[in-house]
């Protein structure tokens, strides 16, 4: 092999091998038994946000995650069932949009089932003091509240566009 060769294949590798950023998305997917498995199929070629932003009925997602596999998601076929039953309990057509805490105004807050007016009051007070904030953590912070608390507000919060 040629020495330019052998750097191109290295590159090359070095590509492959770069994961897109995951700039906080992760944090949005659900427990579950297969939150694993799906975060290892689907962060390659995209980061989640795509995913969290998506709401989908189960035949959808079905429909989605067939289209991945077309364009390249590796998966074994015994993996595809767990990842849909996963994907359409933890974002059904139903569930609210995703709301950006660094933008959104107090009725944007109030409109998610876990946000109750006074803990949008706070949000927003927090903002006002230490915005904007880069992740779930800054808030958590700023707002001075404990992980399992916090976890019960910030489901569907994210921290850009
Ligand atoms: C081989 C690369 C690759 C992998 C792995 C991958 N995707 Fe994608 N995905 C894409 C591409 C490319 C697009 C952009 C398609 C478009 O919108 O034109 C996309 C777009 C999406 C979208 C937005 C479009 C839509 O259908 O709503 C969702 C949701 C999505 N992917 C989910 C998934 C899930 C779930 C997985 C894991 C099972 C996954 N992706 C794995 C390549 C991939």
């Amino acid at each position: 092999m040629t020495r330019i060769a052998a750097v191109a294949l290295f590159l090359l590798a070095v590509a492959y091998a770069q994961k897109p950023k995951d700039e906080g998305w992760t944090d949005l997917l659900p427990a579950g038994t297969d939150r694993d498995l799906v975060l290892n199929s689907c962060n390659s070629c995209h980061n989640m946000r795509v995913v969290v932003d998506a709401r989908k009925s189960r035949p959808d997602w079905a429909k989605c995650v067939n289209d991945m596999i077309q364009r390249g998601a590796p998966l074994f076929p015994e993996e595809i069932d767990p990842i849909v039953a996963y994907l359409s309990k933890a974002f059904p057509p139903d569930l609210p949009k995703l709301v950006n805490v660094n933008t959104a105004t107090k009725e944007d807050l109030v409109k998610l089932p876990s946000l109750t007016p006074e803990i949008a009051a706070r949000i927003l007070d927090a903002r006002t003091k230490a915005g904007p904030f880069k992740n779930a953590e800054a808030l958590r912070q700023a707002l001075g509240m404990e992980k399992p608390d916090f976890q019960k507000i910030s489901a569907l919060l994210k921290y850009r566009d």
